[in-house]
């Protein structure tokens, strides 16, 4: 059976190969992103492999049908880039890997907040400049700051037992609220009094149409002022434009980001000879207190070890079975 990669990187490639030792899968490797245009690199193969900006919309649903493709398989945990509604009707199965390391994306959360608060990013530049003062890097102690955690699923549940180890106090927002995260002394609150008492707002959970630009001028309007907003999750839950007017009226102190409403353009590329095409992403950089990491909150070698296992095995769960735990279609 063969398997055909979009957007791989070297580092897919090592680990799935490895994976596959255990497995007898023929792999392809494409760079290219998979969308409605270059569906027809899968001919072929029997199931594609695919990550978070390739767009499975209808058209590219579509023309994957038609070229003989069974299964579609994802490496990533989100799933709002694939029409589900349309892989169902055309009959082709969608797995993905719910949980790799939620550890991965939740330690990555916290670097970013500490790194943001301390100001590392800027004096690691300083020292090296052999410039020792301190002005511009005074931080606030996270001990006894409260912390909203928007999603407490397995990466917000993650992050706020880490959170508690720092003496944080944890609000929580969630339809569907978790044990766990009462269990660590935790409160849950709507989403007006999260946003009006925590210190920090850390977004984990997924992007729905429901909640698309979630976090809108009028809901910053609403939080404290100087407030830290970090987003591990998915681009379209912030109004980027509205998160700029609250960076220059300092009602946003700080953001941090691994993820953008429009990374797929960007991210998971080497830009640095090209002119940046977006305006807003390019004004997000000029702020000092903005942080923006390229979509690397799951990049460590046991999330990735985890997802080439997991998708391998819900592949080989189709193949013999014809279902899959991990099966968002059925
Ligand atoms: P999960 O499914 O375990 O938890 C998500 C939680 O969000 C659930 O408890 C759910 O009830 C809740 N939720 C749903 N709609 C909500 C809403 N409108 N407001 C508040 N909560 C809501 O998912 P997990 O594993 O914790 O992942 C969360 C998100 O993190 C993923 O959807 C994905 O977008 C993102 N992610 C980012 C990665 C990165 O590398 N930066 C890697 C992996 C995931």
């Amino acid at each position: 059976m063969q398997v055909v990669f979009y957007s791989s990187q070297s580092y897919d490639k090592t680990f799935f190969e490895k994976t596959n030792g255990h497995f007898d899968f023929t792999l392809r490797f494409l760079e290219t992103s998979l969308r409605h245009e270059t569906a027809s690199l899968a001919k072929g193969a029997d199931a594609v492999c695919v990550f978070v900006n390739d767009c499975l919309d209808e058209a590219c649903l579509t023309a994957l049908k038609e070229v003989g493709v069974k299964w579609i398989a994802l490496r990533c945990a989100g799933f709002n880039n694939v029409d589900l509604k349309a892989a169902k009707d055309l009959n082709l199965p969608v797995v993905r890997v719910p949980a790799y390391s939620p550890e991965a994306v939740a330690e990555h959360t916290l670097a970013l907040i500490l790194t943001l608060n301390r100001h590392t990013h800027r004096a690691y530049n300083r020292v090296r400049e052999s410039n020792f003062q301190l002005q511009g890097l005074l931080g606030f102690n996270l001990h006894k700051k409260t912390v909203g955690i928007v999603g407490t699923g397995q990466i917000g549940l993650a992050t706020a037992r880490i959170l508690t180890g720092f003496g944080c106090h944890l609000i929580g927002y969630d339809p569907y609220p978790n044990q766990a995260f009462k269990e660590l002394g935790a409160e849950y609150a709507d989403l007006e009094t999260l946003y009006q008492r925590s210190d920090i707002i850390s977004l984990h959970c997924p992007l729905m149409p429901e909640n698309h630009h979630l976090i809108n001028g009028a809901a910053i309007a609403s939080m404290k002022r100087g407030v830290m907003l970090v987003n591990t999750s998915r681009g379209g839950l912030i109004d980027t434009r509205a998160a700029i007017m609250a960076l220059k009226s300092g009602q946003l102190g700080y953001l941090a980001l691994d993820v953008y409403e429009q990374e797929s353009e960007f991210f998971f590329r080497d830009l640095s000879d090209e002119i940046l095409s977006d305006d807003d992403l390019s004004r997000l950089m000029t702020f000092p207190n903005v942080l923006i990491t390229g979509h690397q909150g799951f990049f460590t070698e046991e999330a990735l070890t985890q997802i080439a296992t997991v998708t391998l095995t819900n592949l080989q769960e189709l193949i013999n079975t014809g279902s899959c735990c991990n099966n968002i279609t059925e």
